[in-house]
């Protein structure tokens, strides 16, 4: 970001605050020495009270300073409070570059609601003097904002003060000291475009949850979206929507959780009625200090519905594919394949409903087995299945610890004459040849159990069809494409959990392959699979996999490769 180490002189400064200094008096110590070198006259009431500071090194006097600085010295849980993480130069840039993307305004006044120290101003700044405007223009003119911080207000002003050479009277009049979220409706559609980095509070934190009376102003301010637990930055969106006037763009800084959190559907909904998704950039790298995974959409205003998405990533803006424009609030979709999850177009044939059932067992069978299960080798009681004992098309009963109700066992069977008769007909109910499906696991697990002496314990999901399609079935629910998809759906879910979870509900919508020839290829192969073990085991896999994929119309190599990488080489493998 700069040319020399800014973090010996920050820890300079932070040590003569350390040392007693007032923190404010240092910044504006800061603001005096760069400007007054700048040759730029500062307003007395900034500079009233600064403290003497070390003079930056010559490689560190840019405008993109002051806001570093003042981000240093904020004390910790203020900073924490106020979600105060400057954003990064690339990063601002990159945005406002990719914001402007196509924009049919060329010359556009920019809003910054919650400045900080000034980042997306002075890269919209720096934009728009590349277009030929005049720095003391741009600056009048062109650069609005405000920040709840009276500091950070300060900041962002004399970082563009300095970029201009310049400090016009308008500065003080266009970044104001304003809580963004309450205030008037004086701005609105003012500008043709808003962009920045808004506070991230997480209403699960302690530091960062709202008080009852903010929680209840922001729900009379922005009604149903300001529910539950949605994050602040989300509000920023509607904020910023408000801010422009039909076809202005809106591109602010997001944490991952306002693509999928169920809290921020109001917010998603709210959007969506608004406005179109131009651009979307994503990262899963942590390009912020606070460590906090980001995004940010570019929205417009009454925009066109049936554009395509641009998509960039990571700190290089680098493009991506289009994206078709999300369904109603489904925003993950969005990014799914950015986030490494495969999203093959598959060829289908009918769903597993048409030939199964599913069914997943209830605590009350859970608890109602506690006290029944034995460990015993040869014995004629029913096996009892943990969703830890079933691997890829088999199980490991047998050859590996389960844990049951906080017990281990390595042959659990079911006492059937020590269980409560409802659920004595319960389990009897399950012995009969189905499937079993693991929850919660990397790929979708699922063994054949055709004998019928397995009792599945809750959460293992049983599917039921007549015996001789047992094979088929197991072969399409387990093979790569359908965990690809299983993996999109629980994506949506939560982003950070790296799982494939599925309800009885959704094995039974999970697609069939349409070329039954290649199925019934993969239903050979994937019988070999539970009965190979070690090095062996991963070729019959690979087979199989490969077959799988066939049978969906989707190339292997697109597929294969994440499947089995997700298999990894753990486990006993199933027999
Ligand atoms: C993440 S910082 C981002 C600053 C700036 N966009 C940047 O990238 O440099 C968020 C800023 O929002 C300010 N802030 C917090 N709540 C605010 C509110 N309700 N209205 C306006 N600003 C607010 C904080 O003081 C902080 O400066």
């Amino acid at each position: 970001m700069y040319a020399g180490a800014p973090r010996t002189y920050l820890a300079e400064l932070r040590g003569l605050v350390d040392g007693g200094a007032d923190a404010a008096a240092v910044v504006r110590g800061v603001i005096a020495a760069l400007l007054d070198d700048a040759g730029v006259t500062v307003p007395a009431a900034v500079i009233a009270g600064a403290a003497v500071v070390p003079r930056p090194p010559d490689e560190l006097r840019t405008p993109w300073l002051l806001g570093q600085v003042h981000e240093t010295l904020l004390e910790p849980a203020a900073r924490r409070r106020a979600g105060a993480h400057y954003t990064p130069v690339e990063i601002a840039r990159g945005l406002v570059a990719f914001a402007r993307e196509g924009h049919a305004v060329t010359a556009p006044r920019v809003c910054d609601p919650a400045a900080g120290g000034g980042a997306f101003l002075l890269a919209a700044a720096e934009s728009l003097a590349a277009d030929g405007l005049r720095p003391v223009d741009v600056v009048r003119r062109h650069c609005f904002g405000g920040d709840i911080d009276p500091l950070a207000a300060v900041v962002a002003r004399a970082s563009l003060a300095m970029w201009a050479g310049t400090w016009p009277d308008e500065l003080d009049v266009n970044l104001t000291v304003s809580d963004a979220l309450a205030s008037s409706t004086d701005d609105d559609a003012a500008f043709d475009l808003v962009v920045g980095n808004p506070p991230f509070q997480n209403q699960l934190g302690r530091t960062t949850a709202r008080s009852r009376d903010e929680a209840a102003r922001l729900r009379a301010r922005f009604g149903d979206a300001a529910t539950g637990y949605v994050d602040t930055a989300a509000l920023f969106l509607l904020r910023g929507l408000e801010l422009v006037r039909s076809g202005g763009r809106v591109a602010l800084v997001q944490p991952h959780s306002t693509l999928v959190a169920r809290d921020a559907r109001g917010v998603r909904a709210a959007v969506a009625e608004q406005s179109a998704m131009r651009g979307v950039w994503f990262t899963t790298e942590r390009v912020f200090a606070a460590g906090v995974r980001v995004w940010a959409p570019v929205l417009e205003r009454d925009g066109d519905r049936d554009r395509q998405v641009e998509r960039r990533v990571d700190a290089t803006f680098t493009p991506a594919p289009t994206s078709a424009q999300p369904q109603a609030d489904d925003w993950a979709s969005l990014v799914v394949d950015l986030a490494g999850v495969p999203t093959p177009h598959l060829r289908t044939d009918g769903v597993v409903g048409d030939l199964a059932t599913a069914t997943a067992g209830f605590r009350d069978q859970f608890y109602g087995l506690v006290g029944a299960v034995r460990d015993d080798e040869a014995g004629a009681d029913p096996r009892l299945l943990t969703s830890g004992l079933i691997d890829v098309l088999g199980t490991t009963w047998g050859r590996v610890d389960a844990r049951f109700a906080k017990s281990r066992y390595r042959h659990p069977r079911v006492a059937l004459d020590g269980l409560a008769p409802d659920v004595g007909a319960w389990v009897r109910a399950q012995l009969r040849p189905k499937l079993v499906l693991a929850t919660q696991t990397k790929v979708v697990e699922v063994a054949v159990d055709e004998v019928g002496d397995l009792v599945p314990s809750t959460p293992v999901i049983a599917v039921h069809a007549p015996v001789e399609q047992l094979w088929a079935l197991a072969a399409a629910i387990g093979s790569p494409p359908v965990s690809a998809l299983a993996r999109q759906a629980s994506f949506g879910a939560a982003l950070s959990a790296d799982a494939v979870k599925l309800s009885a509900r959704q094995v039974l919508g999970l697609p069939l392959p349409a070329d039954h020839a290649a199925w019934a290829d993969a239903t050979v192969l994937a019988r070999i699979v539970p009965g190979t073990p070690g090095p062996a085991r991963r070729r019959a896999l690979e087979a199989y996999g490969a077959a799988a994929c066939r049978a969906y119309g989707v190339e292997p190599g697109d597929l294969l490769p994440w499947w089995l990488g997700r298999i990894g080489h753990s486990g006993a493998g199933a027999e």
